[in-house]
This record gives C-alpha cells, sequence and structure tokens, in this order.
C-alpha cells in the first residue's frame, strides 16, 4: 500500500484508504459511534463540525439531528473518503481539509456550536495534537462542546505485539504511529487549550471482527504503518504468523468470530 491519507481522520498522512473497504470490514466504527453521538446530543437547530468524518455515517445522523435549521459540516483529510461521503448523502456538506490548518473560513457553516469526533483523532501525532485542540477551539464558539472518542492508552496492544514480533524476526522494527493517550495526557492537552473537560473515561470495548479472515481484514485495513516496505509474500507470510499467535486468545471457532483488544477515551470538553 502507498502512504497516503486517512480516513475517519484529520490529518496524518501514513494509511491509504478505501472507502468500500472501509464501511465493509470495519462497518462496527460507525456502529459503535452511535453511541457518542448519543453523547453529543445535537440539538435542532445546532451548527456541528465532524471531524474526520470518513465515509460520513455518522455525520449524516447528526443532520438529521440538528435538522432542517441546522447545519453539519463533515470535514476529513482523505479525499476518497471525501467523494465517497458526498456520494452516500449528497444533502450534506463534506470538506476536505488538515485538521492541524483548520479555521471557521473553511467551513460552510463558519463558526460551530459542537465538535464532534468519532475514531479520527488517533491518527493525528501525538506532538500535532495541542495544534488540532487549537483549531477545535478557534472554530467553536464560546461555551461550545467538543465530544470525542479515540483508542485510548493499550489500545489493540495485543494486535500489535503480535504483529512487532514477526516484522522483528524478518528485519523490521516497526511501530504504528497512532495516537492513544491516556486520560490524563489527553485531559492535559484540552485543559491547556482553554477546555474545561467535564468528562473523559478510558474502556475496554472487545471489538468482534466478522469471519475467519477477520483479523487479516482489519490488518489490511487500518496496518500500513506496520507493512510498509513489505511485498506481498512477506506481508502474508506475517499476517499469517500474527494469526498464528492470536488465535488462541482472540479468536472463536464456533462464531468463526475474532474479537480485537480495543480501548476506547471518550470526552466531552467545553470551550471556556
Ligand atoms: C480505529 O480507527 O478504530 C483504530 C485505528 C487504528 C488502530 C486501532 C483502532
Amino acid at each position: 500500500m502507498t502512504e497516503e491519507h486517512t480516513p475517519g481522520s484529520a490529518g496524518d498522512p501514513t494509511n491509504a484508504w478505501d472507502a468500500d473497504d472501509y464501511d465493509t470490514d470495519t462497518g462496527f466504527v460507525a456502529a459503535y459511534g452511535e453511541s457518542v453521538v448519543d453523547l453529543l446530543d445535537p440539538q435542532p437547530g445546532e451548527r456541528v463540525l465532524d471531524l474526520g468524518s470518513g465515509t460520513g455515517h455518522l455525520t449524516a445522523e447528526i443532520a438529521d439531528a440538528v435538522g432542517p435549521d441546522g447545519a453539519v459540516v463533515g470535514v476529513d483529510s482523505a479525499p476518497e473518503m471525501v467523494a465517497a461521503a458526498r456520494e452516500s448523502y449528497p444533502g450534506v456538506e463534506f470538506v476536505h481539509a488538515d485538521a492541524r490548518a483548520l479555521t471557521a473560513a473553511d467551513l460552510p457553516v463558519g463558526s460551530v456550536d459542537a465538535v464532534f469526533s468519532n475514531a479520527a483523532l488517533h491518527w493525528i501525532p501525538g506532538a500535532d495534537q495541542a495544534a488540532v485542540a487549537r483549531r477545535v477551539a478557534d472554530v467553536l464558539d464560546p461555551g461550545g462542546r467538543f465530544v470525542a472518542e479515540l483508542g485510548g492508552t493499550g489500545n489493540v496492544s495485543a494486535i500489535v505485539d503480535a504483529t512487532k514480533a514477526p516484522l522483528r524476526e524478518r528485519g523490521y522494527d516497526r511501530d504504528p504511529n497512532w495516537y492513544f493517550p491516556t486520560v490524563g495526557e489527553h485531559a492535559t492537552v484540552l485543559e491547556r487549550t482553554g477546555f474545561e473537560v467535564s468528562m473523559a473515561r478510558l474502556f475496554d470495548r472487545p471489538t468482534e471482527l466478522d469471519g475467519e479472515s477477520g483479523l487479516r481484514d482489519w490488518l489490511d485495513v487500518f496496518g500500513d504503518s506496520l507493512f510498509a516496505g513489505l511485498d506481498e509474500a512477506e506481508r502474508e507470510a506475517v499476517v499469517s504468523a500474527v494469526e498464528d499467535r492470536l488465535r488462541d486468545r482472540l479468536y472463536d471457532p464456533g462464531t468463526e468470530t475474532w474479537t480485537a483488544d480495543y480501548r476506547r477515551l471518550r470526552f466531552r470538553a467545553v470551550r471556556e
């Protein structure tokens, strides 16, 4: 895979994306995101930005909630995701932009009452998180809320460890550059940027990956930073080794289901 952009993401160019694979193999991202929409609690008439809107399913749901008197815009750094979202939801605005450089002038709605983000912030390096928080604060009206979920510390650590080992055996010393913070780390970023964090929670969320190929499909969609530079044969050998290492722990042959060791960090913060 080439190094391009990320969906459901807002700026780090480390993963190549296919909008169809994303929906087919990782439809759980939007399904689980519905409870983050519940935490956002969008109200009729509100203006909302969905940061890292991916294929747009949650953006459209928020658009329904704010109704005709409100306005919603989805922003994503991956042009292929913006294109897919526009095609699926022609009545919703989607903009191609990088979260680290976003301004209200980029948004057809201007400043907003709320910023929402699901499964996107972890694609942006930790060193850039303060810049993102500043951009979010800048597009929010005073008193506006930032409601988001991202991977939390320890997220998919079993999968990462089981992948790094066979890579290392073949001479590749790889670390995925996902940002999976502790509550304290991320709350500090937000507080230093002028947010009051009213809720932050780290929790385990075991995530089922459908079918015998579920784990390899997941690695195919999310794993570019681990596999960059490997040819097809090497990649296949590593993926098979990952499956062998994790089968006893994460695979249920009865239901033909892999379960990924997800941990999520969810927060609600208010711009002071
Ligand atoms: C996610 O988008 O949910 C995700 C991305 C990378 C690693 C783990 C989870």
